[in-house]
């Protein structure tokens, strides 16, 4: 898909945010500045939360009240190859939630978990090439 404007990728990420499920996982790839954020924050406001998303890049990992509760992790400070429950940043009740994972490449191999990949590329100053692949669905 290809959105020419931050309002049209904020506008589908409200419509995808909407269809997520407790326990999904969202990985969200693209490089500084693509529109990771916007995207979580539409998927936020799909979700019902109203509050204030931005991305956590020193705190790594924001957690938004909500039902279901919403996990946003920005990755980037991180060494590739982390477990994030190595370093302590996984909730024993992440399942019960949605979780967005800016910089997922910061992640082990192993990506366990994850239920969604969005990448997006960036085209120009104002339009993103966004794609969404969902693990484990019907070809
Ligand atoms: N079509 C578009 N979709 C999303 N963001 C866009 C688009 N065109 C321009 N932008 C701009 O790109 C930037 C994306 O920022 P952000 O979401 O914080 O990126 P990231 O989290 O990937 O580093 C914003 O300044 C936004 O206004
Ligand atoms: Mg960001």
């Amino acid at each position: 898909m290809t959105f020419n404007s931050e309002q049209e990728t904020y506008n589908w990420a409200v419509s995808f945010g909407q269809t997520l499920k407790p326990g999904d996982m969202v990985a969200l790839y693209g490089n500084l500045g693509a529109g990771k954020t916007v995207i979580s924050r539409g998927v936020c406001k799909g979700l019902g939360f109203d509050g204030n998303v931005c991305s956590p890049t020193y705190t790594l990992l924001h957690e938004y009240p909500n039902d279901p509760p919403i996990f946003h992790y920005d990755l980037y400070r991180l060494e590739p190859g982390t477990d994030i429950c190595e370093v302590g940043l996984e909730p024993d009740y992440l399942g019960k939630g949605i979780t967005l994972i800016e910089w997922p490449e910061r992640l082990e191999e192993n990506t366990a978990g994850i239920t969604h990949i969005i990448k997006i590329e960036i085209l120009s100053e104002t339009s993103r090439e966004v794609t969404l692949e969902k693990i484990g669905a019907e070809p």
